[in-house]
């Protein structure tokens, strides 16, 4: 088989109330509507999306939490309904999903290898955390490409922040490397949100956005000093923020996935492409993509000329 690789990474965050929103079959509740700007930006990741015709989504979610090294779902069809605990009247979701079982347990062989505690998940009627199945139906709800949903650890939890982090990095490392063994097209999804300070108390409709906004303006400003880094390239100096962007916003990339992102696609030096920017409870989100096939395709005939 041809040598895999990952052609696009997106950060794609999965509050349950962008679902909610936009009132798929699937979700039980029904809304008017609410959060737009955010369901819109997901359109334009989708349109980018069609354009990859990736073989797999692989996707890291921080609410599947495994509380013994970083789990692989291994079942090849999921069906069954997903139910947010917070939120249970905003999202009921009947999903029916294909995993890459292959490519699971490639990711589980690879991780293993490198050192860390690895288990695929086979347990059958398995319930899909509402994390790994809101970005997957905001980016693809279609719901016609095989997937890999990979657990948070939240080794960044019970280690120093950087050791956990620095954890997600071999993951990220050794899931590219199984892609590449298993020659899939692949899109790496990092479903976690940026400032994560929110509101405690519910608007009688949950989606009136008057009462929409940033929760704390220091969050507001951590997440456009990121985004802002991110958007020009400065993926390094974006990353080495991330402890204190965590431990001053509440950050939710605490939870490793956009760390795992990042490291499977090498760490690129390219400016990333922001679909748009919302909050959601008061917490922010930012729809962002990092086009690496392109990059790399620019890089080569660069060489040639
Ligand atoms: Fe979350």
């Amino acid at each position: 088989m041809s040598s895999g690789k990952i052609v696009a990474g997106y950060l794609a965050p999965h509050p349950p109330h962008q679902v909610y929103g936009e009132n798929p079959p699937q979700n039980e509740p029904r809304s008017n509507g609410g959060w737009e700007q955010l369901r819109w930006a997901y359109e334009r990741a989708r349109a980018t999306l069609e354009r990859y015709r990736p073989d797999v989504l692989l996707v890291h979610s921080p609410h599947w939490e495994t509380q013994v090294g970083h789990h692989f779902l291994s079942v090849p069809n999921l069906k069954g309904k997903s139910v947010d605990p917070i939120f249970p009247h905003l999202f009921r979701y009947n999903f029916d999903l294909n995993v890459d079982a292959e490519l699971a347990q490639a990711c589980h062989e690879e991780a293993l290898s490198i050192g860390l505690t690895s288990k695929l998940m086979t347990n059958p009627d398995f319930r899909v955390d509402y994390g790994t199945i809101t970005t997957l139906h905001m980016i693809r709800p279609q719901w016609d490409i095989p997937v890999v949903g990979v657990s948070a650890n939240n080794s960044p939890y019970y280690l120093k922040t950087e050791e956990g982090l620095e954890e997600m990095d071999l993951l990220g490392k050794a899931t590219a490397k199984a892609i590449e063994r298993t020659g899939r097209r692949a899109v790496v999804l990092a479903s976690n949100t940026l400032s994560h300070f929110h509101f405690s108390a519910e608007p009688d409709r949950p989606e009136d956005m008057t009462r929409e906004h940033p929760k704390t303006d220091e969050g507001y400003r951590w997440d456009m000093r990121i985004i802002e880094l991110l958007r020009r390239g400065q993926t390094k100096e974006a990353v080495a923020l991330l402890p204190q962007f965590i431990e001053e916003a509440a950050a939710e990339v605490k939870s490793g996935g956009f760390t795992w992102m990042l490291s499977a696609l090498g760490y690129p030096q390219i400016p990333a492409e922001l679909h748009g920017y919302g909050t959601v409870i008061g917490t922010g989100n930012a729809i962002m993509e990092w086009d690496v096939e392109r990059a790399s395709t620019a890089l080569a005939g660069a060489g040639q000329s």
